[in-house]
């Protein structure tokens, strides 16, 4: 960002959501973390990615923690940064379509609870699955940031990308986001990719990537070379490898270069020795797997993404079929192509892993299909980027016809039926939202938090 003449790059700190993901699975508690809220209020961040991903799922599946009243903890110890959440445009948190109702009650009750910016993206950059969590976020009076997820394709080029970008500013978005969720894009993609964007739209560039490739620290310095206004870093100990790069390394060497920078060292030096204790027994409980540290330049070596990879070998061990590694990975591109290169993120990623590597161990090609892919073929997930092979697409419809509205026009209203199916385990319109979401999980969570309830009333009986 240049006024007048000074250039300011600002700063998106991850360890509350992707580091805390990417390395520990988000099994960070709120206990654990809340103690230093107060610090990271302070130390003068753009805004603290806290929420959304798999923080929701985790909360109410692993940790026992209500995610909305973890959310109202953050807002209440961070009353002076925003704060950020992630959310899958028409999927919410996970993979599957909701109803518009769902997913602007979702918004609405996120914004409500303590959030001022949801970065919104679909997996396959159809904007048609972004424009409803959009339009909803700004009619909440938050700040919705547009999404690109970056990929490499002979298909994916500087001009669709720009395009995308044009497209999301007319919906009204009030920023970008570069989304290189493999850690792939290099330092010259990211200066070009940021140029081209700047010059089309004008609205603030946000670059988010990982440093699995080893290449995160140097894309983001040339990103915002090319003038990204913000860019997404972990404090150094929840950075690296799987996490995105150091903000502590990034705040000194850029710092250097002349940017002003809000982000004060001093803060930063106390929150890493708050999280450096958090890490020594993630390490200790193996918890965090020293292998997600270090760096991994296969997924340059193959275009797909680290996760994707130690998938496949997962899938091919249990098989006892690693030797078929190299021909699953040379199937894996083929795959896509018939797909029309969509980005390999989850679940696109899964899927085509699965169906590649059915496909050489069957020793035929889509001799098994997996529902997943019929699905895809048949518009559930929304429009590939590119052509999709089309006798593969004729043997998966046989003659029936594909959605190509926007699937979600397809879908009936669910919340108040939701509603309804749950009934009074919900203490309120929060609690459906995660019944709607993880309804297993959540409905798990509500009987433990119910009977600790009925356990304190009867403890407060004996007392009296
Ligand atoms: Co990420």
């Amino acid at each position: 960002m240049n006024r007048g003449g000074i250039l300011k790059v600002q700063f998106t700190e991850t360890v509350l959501r992707d580091a805390n993901q990417s390395l520990i699975a988000t099994r960070m508690s709120f206990d654990e973390f809340e103690p230093i809220l107060a610090e990271l209020d302070k130390a003068g961040y753009y805004s603290l990615e806290c929420w959304g991903g798999a923080t929701f799922d985790s909360c109410l599946r692993y940790l026992n923690e209500d995610p909305w009243e973890r959310l109202r903890k953050i807002r209440k110890a961070c009353p002076n940064t925003k704060l950020q959440m992630l959310l899958r445009g028409q999927n919410l948190l996970g993979y599957k379509h909701y109803p518009d109702d769902v997913v602007r009650a979702f918004v609405r009750k996120s914004v409500e609870n303590g959030i001022d910016i949801i970065r919104i993206f679909d997996a396959l950059n159809d904007l048609r699955n972004i424009e409803v969590a959009v339009d909803e976020t700004l009619k909440c009076g938050a700040h919705p940031s547009g999404t690109i997820c970056y990929t490499l394709s002979p298909i994916h080029n500087l001009e669709n990308y720009v395009q995308l970008a044009k497209d999301m500013e007319k919906m009204g978005v009030m920023s970008i986001c570069i989304k290189d969720m493999a850690g792939i894009m290099s330092p010259q993609e990211a200066y070009d990719l940021v140029k081209a964007i700047k010059a089309a739209v004008k609205l603030p560039v946000v670059v988010h990537t990982h440093s699995t490739t080893g290449l995160g620290a140097l894309t983001l310095q040339k990103a915002v070379e090319a003038g990204a206004d913000v860019i997404d870093t972990a404090i150094s100990c929840f950075s690296g490898g799987t996490s995105q790069p150091p903000t502590e390394t990034l705040v000194y060497a850029l710092g250097q270069q002349g940017y002003e920078i809000d982000v004060k060292m001093d803060s930063l030096k106390k929150i890493n020795d708050f999280f450096k204790p958090v890490r020594a027994k993630a390490l200790e409980s193996g918890l965090l797997n020293p292998v997600v540290l270090a760096t991994d330049t296969d997924a340059l070596l193959y275009q797909v993404p680290g996760g994707m990879l130690s998938n496949l070998v997962a899938q091919l061990t249990a098989a006892g079929k690693l030797d078929k590694f190299e021909e699953v990975l040379l199937e894996v591109p083929r795959v896509r192509k018939d797909l029309g290169y969509p980005p390999l993120v989850t679940p696109l990623s899964q899927m085509v892993g699965v169906q590649a590597t059915s496909n050489v161990l069957n020793g035929e090609r889509y001799k098994n299909i997996s529902k997943e892919i019929k699905n895809y073929f048949f518009g559930f997930y929304g429009k590939a980027p590119g052509e999709v092979n089309k006798e593969l697409a004729e043997k998966i419809l046989g003659g029936e016809t594909p959605v190509t509205c926007r699937f979600a026009d397809t879908l009936e209203p669910y919340f108040e039926k939701a509603k309804a199916e749950i009934g009074a385990k919900a203490k309120s319109d929060e609690d459906v939202l995660s019944y709607i979401a993880f309804p297993t999980q959540a409905e798990a969570f509500f009987d433990k938090r119910d009977e600790k309830a009925k356990n304190t009333y009867k403890y407060t009986i004996r007392e009296a």
